[in-house]
């Protein structure tokens, strides 16, 4: 089942199960809506002429909500990434949290400063009424293409790439957002080492409405215990997420086995041991299983209480160079 599929199948809409909401998390969240204490940047208010203002140089990916091309701004001047949402999809997703507020994937984007994550120049509509967004253009490639090739881009960076990872999560949770969609599709390795977060098509406010029990959007290999049992959520969704990342990247495995259907990969996630990262890649010695294991704690409180955490626990390891 792909991601689309999945998020709009049944039994993944925002809080069907609202008088479970449960108890709220607390941590990092703030009590007041981020949309409404941040200011938002503005759209353009112009509709997009893609074919007026780009030299499409390429489609770079076709994603489950969007088509990304590398495209030549004449406007800018430069290369830039021009992601156009599907109109329908992005319209049903953002109707799962009609009275909320929620902020686009635009909005959200232009919000975002940090040396990890891909920097956002514009967003508005097309003049065909769909949502674009323009973002630089990064040169590289996908985290988990290099995971899929074994590439050898990896080899003694697994740490650093991971630590940068964290870098990144940890400024959206210190900024009231949870990612909601880590993994290794959603990140990529430019030319000169620096990873980039992209894609913030499922991002939502760090705050109690958008926590509520009852959401499981999201891709289900990555899916933490408590989404799946519709649970209220926090930061610590991202961490599990973080978790399974940080598997892939050091044994090119999930720690338990893709089933084909969503149903049972949950199923087993919740009611089966993982394997640890040591099972899968005998190269891991016991400190860095361990470490990996508790990324993926099924009882949040388990897991490291947050990105920096886990990025500190990588680099205390006396083994460096995985
Ligand atoms: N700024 C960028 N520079 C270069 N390539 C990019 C950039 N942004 C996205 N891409 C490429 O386009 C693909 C799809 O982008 P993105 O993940 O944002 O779309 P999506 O529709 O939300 O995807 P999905 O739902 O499948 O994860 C990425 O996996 C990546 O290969
Ligand atoms: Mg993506």
């Amino acid at each position: 089942m792909g991601l689309f599929d999945f998020l709009f199948g049944k039994g993944s809409a925002q809080s069907k199960d609202k008088s479970k909401t449960g108890k709220q998390p607390t941590s990092t969240m703030s009590s007041s809506a981020a949309v409404t204490t941040s200011p938002m940047a503005k759209m353009n208010p112009k509709k997009l002429n893609v074919a007026k203002r780009f030299e499409l140089s390429g489609r770079t990916g076709q994603g489950s909500m969007s088509k990304v091309y590398r495209a030549y701004d004449r406007e800018l001047g430069r290369h830039v990434c021009l992601k156009i949402l599907d109109k329908e999809k992005t319209k049903r997703f953002e109707a799962r949290f009609v009275g909320l507020k929620k902020p686009s994937e635009g909005e959200i984007c232009m919000s975002l400063r940090h040396d990890n994550i891909v920097r956002s120049y514009e967003f508005g509509y097309t003049t065909e009424g769909e949502p674009y967004l323009i973002m630089e253009w990064v040169e590289g490639l996908g985290l988990n293409y290099l995971i899929e090739t074994r590439s050898p881009q990896l080899t003694g960076h697994r740490i650093n790439y991971l630590g940068q990872l964290c870098d990144a999560v940890q400024y959206l949770h210190d900024n009231k957002w949870l990612h909601r969609d880590l993994c290794p599709r959603n990140v990529m390795i430019n030319q000169e080492g620096v990873l980039k977060l992209i894609d913030f098509g499922l991002t939502l406010p760090y705050t109690p409405p958008f926590c509520a029990a009852g959401n499981r959007t999201g891709t289900p290999d990555i899916l933490a215990p408590e989404i799946i049992r519709r649970k209220a959520t926090d930061h610590r969704v991202d961490l599990f997420a973080l978790g399974i990342t940080a598997y892939e990247v050091f044994t090119g495995q999930l720690p338990w086995e893709r089933s084909v259907s969503s149903e049972e990969t949950f199923h087993r996630r919740l009611n089966t041991p993982p394997k640890t990262a040591k099972e899968l890649n005998p190269d891991i010695d016991d400190e860095l299983s361990e470490i990996l294991y508790r990324a993926i704690a099924n009882d949040p409180a388990d897991r490291f209480p947050s990105a920096k955490a886990f990025k500190e626990a990588l680099l205390q390891l006396e083994k460096q160079d995985y």
